[in-house]
């Protein structure tokens, strides 16, 4: 059995992972050691088999032991690691969650449904390093895979809605906050039907401009608010986020030399763990819209694609849905008054499902495989 290495399996995004590997009895496959960046010695989680006791992460010569290290750990720790293990000589498959090695052309960007090609390529040349996509980029490609595949794309303008857990575990508990905290504040008035809404408005309002409001994390409201902005800026006055998209997505599809343009706004909303992209999709071709319905949905085994009817939208198309589950519903896809090549979608995925953990459980068994 392959002496798998695991690092960062109590965080968020670890512990999606963790639930993902118990569901699909993956450990039944590997021999695994986890890690800690602060409790070696101690025991380790319950894997249904025994195992050793937690390692210390940062020890170079225990992690050089591992035929494969999957860290979910955080850019920093890959930075503090990652380069001083490679020097010492350790040729083992480095699987990482985090972003500071995607774009190093010595790492692939995993996504299998999308690119099994480009990871088998990466396999048979040898290369040992893959690295998880950022979430919007993944659920984007998981959607509209089909028609990217098939090359009949000439550009996409997605403009996201997304969730609070995309920005940590801290994020998502102060949105709840938040959330709490507007509707402790006029609790009195929404009991009593007669009372002005826009009284109710006034005070929420004033509640959510006032000092007392949580913003340690957001640094501003969310919670009956938004955020358009996601990450740091870009000289091209991009945000991080949008600039990822193109530069990952055709990376993933391996046309980072022809690059499909992927360009849009990230907007952060008080969602929990979806985020939705509300897509603009220039195509090369006049399809039918049944014709790009079935290229969609025939190319993965999550993708779904939801008719372009209120009810059916309304129920299936929502982060409430999706949330906790695999799949990836696509539907409000319509032509758009610009013209026949002009195509309307929207999405949604779980950020923590496809979006971070399942592409790289599924990057260890392609390894096993
Ligand atoms: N950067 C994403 C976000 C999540 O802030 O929503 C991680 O890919």
């Amino acid at each position: 059995m392959m002496k798998v290495g695991l690092v960062g399996w109590r965080g968020m995004v670890g512990s999606v992972l963790m639930q993902r590997m118990r569901e699909e009895q993956d450990f039944a496959l590997i021999d695994p050691t986890f890690f800690t960046t602060s409790q070696a010695g101690q025991d380790g989680p319950d894997v249904g088999k025994p195992i050793k006791p937690l390692e210390d992460a940062h020890n170079i010569e225990t992690l050089k032991q591992m035929e494969v290290i999957i860290t979910c750990q955080g850019g920093d720790y890959t930075k503090a690691v990652y380069d001083d293990l490679r020097a010492a000589g350790w040729q083992g498959y480095w699987i990482d969650a985090a972003s500071s090695l995607r774009m190093d052309d010595d790492a692939i960007i995993v996504l299998d449904p999308v690119n099994a090609n480009v990871i088998q390529d990466g396999l048979n040349k040898g290369v040992k390093t893959y690295v998880g996509g950022n979430c919007t980029v993944s659920l984007l490609l998981m959607a509209i895979g089909g028609l990217v595949e098939k090359g009949l794309v000439d550009w996409v303008s997605p403009m996201t809605y997304q969730a609070a857990s995309g920005a940590g575990a801290r994020n998502m508990r102060e949105l709840i906050s938040q959330m709490g905290d507007l509707r402790d504040e006029v609790s009195e008035e929404l009991q009593d039907p007669a009372s002005a809404i826009l009284d109710i408005d006034k005070k929420v309002a004033e509640k959510m401009r006032s000092e007392s409001f949580p913003t340690d994390q957001f640094g501003v409201p969310l919670a009956g608010s938004l955020i358009p902005w996601i990450d740091t800026p870009m000289p091209s006055g991009q945000s991080r986020e949008e600039w990822k998209a193109e530069v990952e997505a055709n990376k993933i599809i391996g046309r980072s030399d022809a690059p499909m343009p992927i360009d849009g706004l990230c907007v952060r909303v008080g969602a929990m763990r979806c985020h939705s992209q509300a897509l603009t999709i220039k195509l090369n071709k006049d399809l039918p819209v049944a014709e790009i319905e079935s290229i969609l949905s025939s190319h993965n085994d999550w993708v779904k694609v939801i008719p372009n009817e209120r009810e059916v939208t309304v129920e299936e198309l929502s982060p409430t849905k999706v949330t906790g589950t695999l799949s990836i519903p696509v539907g409000r896809i319509r032509k758009l008054s610009m013209g026949s090549e002009y195509i309307s979608a929207f999405t949604v995925g779980d950020q923590l499902l496809w979006g971070a953990a399942e592409p790289l459980r599924r990057m260890l068994r392609i390894i096993l495989d």
